[in-house]
């Protein structure tokens, strides 16, 4: 009966790959379907490995899915959209018990959030959020207010900056374009400057949380830009990156350029320990345990709050100094 249906599930994986043009899922398991022995079958499609934050989440739901028993498909969608959907769309096939994702961008998912529905598997969103208006095509939301965060950096300059007689000249390094990080940090940073007229935003570009961007769009706001007071990044990565820039054009980040960030990923805590970052709003990537929690619960038919936010702070270079070693990531 058990080889019976072992040969069916071979079949059924082999048949998916075949029409799907590979299973892109490469977790804890080799075997398609939900396990014959038990366990959950979660199918989680990751954002993609753009920043320290990323790796950082990556490792804490792969290892709090084996601590927790669940049997993990893990798909990298590098950071495409279309390469999501299909991964979500192979878990259907394959019929795992629980699907979760970060969604790359907001926008865009209800077709494949109705396919979930009607096969009966049940959809966590971790990290970001779907613009979905029914709310019924997916069970929770667990992640930051990134509203707050962006509110919280722009609350900190406010307060920096409180008595500046002149134009204080703010650039912005924005996120993936089309994300809710990118989306909910400009506007709560938007939102929190707006109470001082002396706070302009000269130029805002993005960077696609990546280092790499961040430094080459720097270069390019330094460029444009003969004075530049201040640095928005919507991640400690882009942050990271614009440092070499604003390194290379002579000036002393943290002093020349006061920089603000959000994360709090070991660099970026380094940084700001070390007085070339000023301030950074946390966003924690450490959602494995509390996801694996929900996976049992929303397979076991239990109800489940429809929004789940993680609890965070900030951190000034003082605070960086006494947190950093004992940061885990
Ligand atoms: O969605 C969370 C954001 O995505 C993090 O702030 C950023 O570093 C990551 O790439």
């Amino acid at each position: 009966m058990r080889t019976r249906r072992t040969v069916r599930t071979l079949v059924t994986v082999v048949a998916t790959v075949l029409l799907t043009g590979g299973v892109a899922a490469c977790g804890n398991s080799d075997t398609g379907g939900s396990a014959d022995d038990g366990k959950i079958t979660l199918g989680f499609s990751q954002v993609g490995a753009e920043s320290g934050w990323r790796t950082a989440n990556t490792t804490s739901i792969k290892e709090a899915a084996t601590r927790a028993g669940i049997e993990l498909k893990f798909d990298d969608a590098q950071q495409k959209q279309e390469n999501q959907i299909k991964a979500i769309r192979n878990f259907i096939q394959q019929k795992v018990d629980v699907i979760a994702f970060s969604p790359v961008v907001e926008s865009g998912w209800d077709t494949v959030l109705k396919e979930a529905k009607d096969a009966g598997i049940p959809v966590i969103l971790t990290d970001r959020s779907v613009d979905s208006a029914d709310k019924s095509l997916y069970k929770t939301f667990l992640g930051s207010d990134f509203v707050k965060e962006g509110r919280l950096a722009g609350e900190w300059l406010v307060e920096q900056t409180r008595g500046a007689s002149g134009p204080v000249h703010i650039v912005e390094l924005q996120g993936t374009t089309g994300s809710a990080p990118a989306n909910d940090r400009k506007e709560g940073f938007a939102q929190a400057i707006a109470t001082n007229p002396n706070l302009k935003i000269v130029a805002s570009q993005s960077g696609d949380f990546k280092r790499a961007d961040g430094k080459q769009v720097m270069e390019q706001f330094l460029k444009a830009n003969p004075k530049i007071d201040v640095l928005f990044a919507h991640n400690d990565d882009m942050g990271l990156g614009a440092l070499e820039a604003i390194t290379a054009a002579g000036k002393v980040p943290g002093r020349d350029i006061t920089i603000i960030t959000i994360d709090a990923v070991k660099d970026g805590m380094q940084a700001l320990a070390e007085g070339r970052f000023n301030f950074i709003a946390e966003c924690s990537p450490l959602l494995g345990p509390q996801l694996m929690d929900l996976a049992k619960k929303v397979h076991a038919g239990e109800e489940v709050p429809a929004r789940i936010e993680t609890e965070e702070t900030t951190f000034t270079q003082e605070q960086a100094k006494e947190a950093l070693p004992n940061r885990r990531y």
